[in-house]
């Protein structure tokens, strides 16, 4: 399989116009319905073309893409890493644990002495909610959030409704949207950016979404982002198409918000008798890593048919391609690539 070109009469555009309208993506909210909509579409090729033996294209040949992760990461690093160099691109990962950081270089500093290197897309993990906005904010080329603080981590909520539409459509249901499906995401929902970003995509998606977790671990005034809030993870399963489990982020708790790993397990853990308790062929998954045995399972996360995690990887990839693929389009030059500074291109 070849990629169709950018260009070619089939490439559709997001309804409504001829371009992507962001130089960025830093946010699902920052998105309309029609273009996370474009943006899944984008990826389907890709699914396609990873599947292949031989999976090198030269769509980005003779960009630079430097991934900075300030932050530890397997999946999302190693996901952007693939998808620039499958796609042709010179990848450069920065580690912020051997940069110039570890000096006491300022982010601004940082993130200028990259705009200088002309990079033509920065792939950034900040540990800082807003990071990421205000680096794209001071350079000159797109900036994808790689996951910024507790504020979002948007290609993993996009890819996380790739993996489920792919299920879906396994299952047979055809729509393009998740109208009618019920989502229930469980964990640590206060520190989560993945829970953000998901809350957000789903529900722009079609679907009720649901989120668990003691009031310890409960963001204030939630509701307001129009999810319905439960303590009762018996109660939040019944009815659920998906359950969606979230890990503990220690590395952001500053005191004691559980009690104990295995009360924790006891009231918001995974376990097949609790996943009997939301729809018959409720599907499963976790943006990973996971603690097996505290918030999930490893007969749950395993469970063939029912869970998509490793699903959820592979489309990772496919997703971080589109979502290079369509912001890079300025820089090489192909139409539909979208708009800075409110002109259209
Ligand atoms: N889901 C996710 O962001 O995983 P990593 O921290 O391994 O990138």
């Amino acid at each position: 399989m070849t990629l169709p070109p950018n260009h070619s009469a089939s490439h559709r555009f997001p309804a409504g116009g001829r371009a992507f309208p962001h130089r960025d993506l830093i946010a699902i909210g920052a998105l309309e319905r029609h273009e996370i909509l474009y943006l899944l579409a984008e990826a389907e090729q890709y699914v396609e073309f990873n599947r292949q033996a031989a999976k090198h294209s030269d769509r980005l040949a003779g960009l630079t893409i430097i991934n900075a992760f300030f932050e530890n990461s397997t999946r999302t690093l190693l996901s952007f890493e693939i998808a620039g160099k499958r796609l042709g691109a010179d990848v450069i990962n920065m580690h912020a644990a051997q940069s110039s950081v570890k000096k006491g270089e300022t982010l601004i500093d940082t993130a200028m002495t990259l705009n200088a290197m002309r990079a033509d897309a920065i792939v950034i993990r900040h540990g800082s909610s807003g990071a990421v906005g205000l680096i794209a904010s001071k350079v000159d080329c797109p900036v994808l959030n790689a996951g910024d603080g507790q504020h979002e981590h948007p290609t993993q909520a996009l890819l996380d409704a790739l993996a489920l539409r792919h299920k879906l459509r396994e299952l047979g249901h055809q729509a393009e949207d998740f109208t009618g499906l019920t989502v229930t995401i469980c964990g640590d929902v206060l520190h989560s950016r993945v829970a953000r970003s998901n809350m957000l995509c789903l529900q722009a998606m079609g679907a009720t979404v649901r989120v668990c977790a003691p009031p310890s671990l409960m963001p204030a005034e939630v509701e307001r982002v129009g999810v319905e809030v439960f303590h009762d993870f018996d109660a939040a399963l019944h009815g659920a198409d998906v359950v969606m489990m979230l890990r503990l982020q220690n590395e952001r708790m500053d005191g004691q918000f559980i009690p104990s790993p295995r009360e924790y397990r006891h009231l918001y853990g995974l376990s097949p008798e609790r996943l009997a308790l939301a729809r018959p062929e409720a599907i499963v998954m976790h943006p990973g890593p996971m603690n097996r045995g505290v918030e999930i399972d490893s007969t749950v996360a395993d469970l063939p048919g029912r869970s998509i995690i490793t699903s959820q990887v592979e489309m990772g990839v496919a997703m971080r391609m589109a979502c290079l693929d369509v912001l890079t389009r300025k820089a090489r030059g192909v139409p539909g690539w979208g708009v800075a500074k409110g002109e259209w291109v």
